[in-house]
């Protein structure tokens, strides 16, 4: 399966792809928030790309300007995750292209592909506490909260941590899309001129209010 949004390209891992994913997985800052340790080679690399990495629905992030993968997300069936119509969302990317968005846009055409084509009803996505920048990626996804867990276990790591879940269902994501949908409307409205500034504010904070989307994007 290949996957296309307005900046990236959503395909399955290859060989090819072990320098590329040695330069972002060799930083210390990537992998352990995450739960897995740094990749110490390319040789590293190339075995987690036959392992991990050819897992099923697991996806390079790749811009669509030089093609090349610079994070990966997917879906697993685990820990949150137990039943056939469930999947838990996880995801990286290499630390020069933190904070434009690129993944919360990878999310969401994920999200899509899960509720519309393989007919899922429930995904799960967790951060471990202190993972400041993952619960804000869920939070900008409309995630809604669903508990704190102590003491789990992160085997790759060998530690325990605290970790905290969220979960998107079948009826929250058809609401985030109306909600993102209302507000380009208005977006649209403001940039033309048709509404001003503040009559923008107040409408933008009520359908806020009103749809339970605060922190959503
Ligand atoms: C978490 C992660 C996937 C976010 O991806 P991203 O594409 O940068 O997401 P965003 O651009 O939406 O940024 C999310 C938040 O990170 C923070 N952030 C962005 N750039 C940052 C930077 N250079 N340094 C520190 N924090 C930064 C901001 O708070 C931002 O929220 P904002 O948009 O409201 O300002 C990425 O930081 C990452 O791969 N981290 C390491 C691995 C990891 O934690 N994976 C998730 C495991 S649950």
């Amino acid at each position: 399966m290949i996957l296309a949004t307005n900046r990236l390209i959503l395909r399955p891992w290859c060989e090819d792809d072990a320098e590329e994913l040695y330069k972002y997985a060799s930083d210390p800052d990537v992998g352990p928030p995450a739960g897995w340790p740094t990749h110490k080679s390319v040789e590293h690399s190339r075995e987690i790309i036959h392992t991990a990495l050819s897992m099923p629905e697991t996806y390079a992030v790749c811009l669509k300007s030089d093609g090349k993968p610079i994070g990966s997300i997917g879906f697993h069936r685990r820990d949150l995750a137990t039943s056939d119509d469930e999947y838990e969302l996880g995801y990286w990317i290499g630390k020069p292209y933190w904070g434009q968005g690129l993944i919360p846009e990878a999310s969401r055409e994920m999200l899509r592909y899960a509720f519309e084509d393989l007919h899922m009803n429930r995904i799960w996505c967790a951060y471990y506490d202190g993972n400041e920048k993952s619960h804000r990626v869920q939070e900008k996804l409309g995630f809604v909260y669903y508990r704190t867990t102590e003491g789990v276990d992160v085997p790759l790591l060998g530690e325990t941590r605290t970790g905290h879940s969220n979960l998107m269902t079948r009826e929250r994501w058809q609401k985030v899309n109306l909600f993102r949908q209302q507000k380009k409307l208005l977006d649209t409205f403001i940039e033309k001129g048709a509404i001003t500034q503040a009559q923008y504010n107040k409408s933008l904070a009520d359908l806020i209010r009103l749809m339970e989307m605060q922190g959503v994007e």
